[in-house]
C-alpha cells in the first residue's frame, strides 16, 4: 500500500484525503493544530494517522493542502525530510486582498517557487488547483467524472501522481511541464471568479470533453 501524507487538515486535506481513502492508500495527516489533523485522520478512517507539522514525514507522496504562503513556509522549513518523496502543489497563490491577481511573479507559479525552495531534485507535481474541496469530497459533479489536471518536469513523479489519482476513481489530465503550473493556477482562479456567473456555489469543475 502507497503512503500519502497530506499537509493541512482544512477543506481540501479532506477533499483529498476523502478520495485517496481506503484499502489502497495508508494516509498521514499533518497541520499546524494537531487536533484538526486527529479530527480529519479519524473522520477518513481507514487507519489513517495524524501529527504536527514537525511530526516524521511517512508519506513517499506529500500533497501540501495548505495555503500558498504555509506551502512556502513547509518546504523551507522541511525540505531536507522531502528528499527522495514527491511534493504535490495544489495551491492557488490567489491575492485575497484584491481579489484580482495572483501573488506570485507574472513569470512563475506557486508550484515554481515552491520547487525553487527544495533541496535539488525533489520533484513537484502540480494538481488538484482546478478542482474545488467539495467535489473531491462528494467524488463527483452531475454523475461527471472530476478531472485533475497534472503538470511537472519528472515524468516518474508525475507517473506516480497520475496512477493515484486514478486509482482514485479521477481521470487524470496531462498539462505538461511543472511551467504549465502558471495557465493551471490563472485557470483556477478563472474558475473562482466565475461562481457568481455560474451560480454554482464552489460545486463547479473544470472539465475537458473531448470525441
Ligand atoms: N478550497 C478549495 O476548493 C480549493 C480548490 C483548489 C485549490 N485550493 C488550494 O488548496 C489550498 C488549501 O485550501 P483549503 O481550502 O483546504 O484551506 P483551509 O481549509 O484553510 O486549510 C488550510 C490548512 O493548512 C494548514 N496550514 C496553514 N499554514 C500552514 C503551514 N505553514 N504549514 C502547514 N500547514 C499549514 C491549516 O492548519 P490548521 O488546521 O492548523 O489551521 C489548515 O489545516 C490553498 O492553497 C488553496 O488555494 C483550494
Amino acid at each position: 500500500m502507497s503512503k500519502v501524507t497530506i499537509v493541512g487538515a482544512g477543506n481540501m486535506g479532506r477533499g483529498i484525503g476523502s478520495r485517496l481513502a481506503g484499502d489502497k492508500f495508508q494516509l498521514q495527516v499533518l497541520a499546524p493544530t494537531v487536533e484538526h489533523a486527529t479530527g480529519l485522520a479519524d473522520e477518513l478512517g481507514n487507519g489513517a494517522t495524524a501529527g504536527g507539522v514537525d511530526d516524521p514525514i511517512e508519506g513517499e507522496v506529500v500533497v501540501l493542502a495548505t495555503p500558498y504562503d504555509g506551502a512556502l513556509d513547509f518546504v523551507s522549513r522541511r525540505g531536507a525530510d522531502l528528499t527522495g518523496k514527491v511534493v504535490v502543489d495544489i495551491t492557488n497563490p490567489v491575492d485575497w486582498a484584491s481579489f484580482d491577481r495572483l501573488v506570485t511573479p507574472h513569470d512563475s507559479s506557486a508550484a515554481q517557487e515552491i520547487a525553487a525552495r527544495l533541496p535539488p531534485g525533489v520533484p513537484v507535481v502540480k494538481a488538484f488547483n482546478t478542482t474545488f474541496a467539495g467535489t473531491l469530497t462528494s467524488g463527483e459533479v452531475s454523475g461527471q467524472q472530476l478531472d485533475v489536471l497534472i503538470a511537472s518536469d519528472d515524468e516518474e513523479a508525475k507517473r506516480k501522481v497520475t496512477q493515484l489519482v486514478e486509482s482514485a476513481g479521477m481521470r487524470p489530465v496531462d498539462a505538461g511541464p511543472l511551467r504549465r503550473a502558471q495557465q493551471l493556477e490563472h485557470l483556477g482562479f478563472l474558475h473562482m471568479a466565475l461562481q457568481d456567473s455560474l451560480g454554482s456555489g464552489y460545486g463547479s469543475a473544470v472539465k475537458f470533453v473531448s470525441p
